[in-house]
């Protein structure tokens, strides 16, 4: 089954053309980065915008590149939910004129699902049940994928996803938006202990975790040294943050997969790019015994593929939908596609 996927939830405009949920055409993307960077974050109306004018001239340039006809597509599928709600918009009208042109199937698909999803790309052997986790710039969250369309949500952060912590100290360092991969970059240039930056200890859901005091104490520290004429060892700084990111995210997840006794563990989202947690992870699973699947870096961040990828289980799942179809700015991903 060749579906034609779509993704616009945030600053990138993404089509791809996926068979049978694993196999990737073309994956052709259009990244806004440049043109938000200097406002410091994604400005939603310049982002709905700029979708508008690419979209279509970039499934153009996916089916050229795949060396597809329009005839040989056999379903759409885009992500209906969550994002900027004007360009989740662009992106679920753009494939419901294109699914009643071509009389296919319409295949609404949860951003965070795809997101996941984006493993069975990386991984043709990979198959529910596993445990994921996802860390993306708007979402953090802990999640037991029971099947391919069946998931529950076990913890997550009760306030700022990892990402967006990621971004907003680097944004204080100066690095320029989307600053978690400088970051990333510059720790490694680093060495840890020098600062002490809080790992927040929550009651109630052990598996849940909190970012903002971390963040705070990291910008606490920048703004202070500014204050009082200190110099920052930047890429230590950086490191001790990574570091303290990476302590949250690991010891709950290794927990949640004692939890539910899965052996295998997938993560997911663009902070899944970061070098620190990707080799925490990796000594984590090697002494639990478990499998672990981190995409490659280019899956990691939002693409179509992943969403193409998705589509084909909710397509199976018997998960379409109608010309009536809308877009949703936040939507959980446990339950019914729509
Ligand atoms: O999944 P994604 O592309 O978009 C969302 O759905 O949010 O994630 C983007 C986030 C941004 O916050 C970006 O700074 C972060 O992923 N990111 C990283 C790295 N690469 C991307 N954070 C830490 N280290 C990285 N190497
Ligand atoms: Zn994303």
């Amino acid at each position: 089954m060749l579906i034609l996927a779509v993704e616009s939830s945030c600053d990138e405009t993404a089509v791809a053309l996926v068979r049978d949920g694993r196999e990737v055409l073309t994956d052709c993307i259009s990244s806004q980065v440049e043109l938000h960077r200097i406002y410091g974050g994604v400005v939603p109306e310049i982002a709905s915008r700029k979708h508008i004018e690419c979209i279509y001239a970039l499934a153009d340039q996916a089916l050229a590149r795949a060396g597809v006809t329009r005839q040989e597509i056999d379903a759409v599928a885009v992500t209906y939910a969550p994002g900027l709600i004007g360009a989740v918009l662009v992106g679920v009208n753009f494939a419901k004129a294109a699914a009643l042109r071509l009389g296919v199937p319409l295949i609404p698909v949860h951003h965070i699902r795809g997101h996941i999803a984006a493993n069975y790309l990386a991984f043709p052997e990979l198959e529910p049940p596993f445990l994921c986790l996802v860390v993306s710039g708007g979402h953090t969250m802990i999640l037991a994928v029971e099947d391919y369309t069946r998931m529950r949500i076990l913890g997550g952060t009760r306030d700022d996803a990892a990402g967006e912590c990621f971004d907003k100290v680097a944004r204080v360092l100066g690095m320029p938006y989307p600053g978690g991969a400088a970051l990333d970059r510059t720790a490694r240039q680093g060495v840890e202990g020098r600062y002490d930056l809080p790992r927040a200890k929550l009651s109630g859901n052990p598996l849940d975790m909190s970012f903002s005091g971390l963040k705070t104490a990291a910008l606490n520290l920048i703004h202070h040294a500014g204050q009082v004429g200190e110099a920052l060892n930047i890429p230590d700084l950086c490191a001790d943050f990574s570091r303290a990111v990476s302590d949250t995210l690991v010891p709950r997840t290794m927990q949640a997969l004692r939890d539910t006794g899965y052996k295998k563990l997938a993560i997911a989202g663009g902070v899944a790019a970061n070098s620190r947690i990707r080799a925490d992870f990796a000594a984590a699973a090697a002494e639990a015994g478990a499998a672990l699947y981190i995409p490659p870096l280019s899956l990691c961040g939002d693409n179509a593929a992943m969403i193409g990828a998705q589509g084909y289980y909710e397509y199976l799942a018997g998960n379409t939908a109608g010309q009536d179809l809308n877009a949703f700015a936040t939507k959980t991903l446990e339950g019914e596609a729509v």
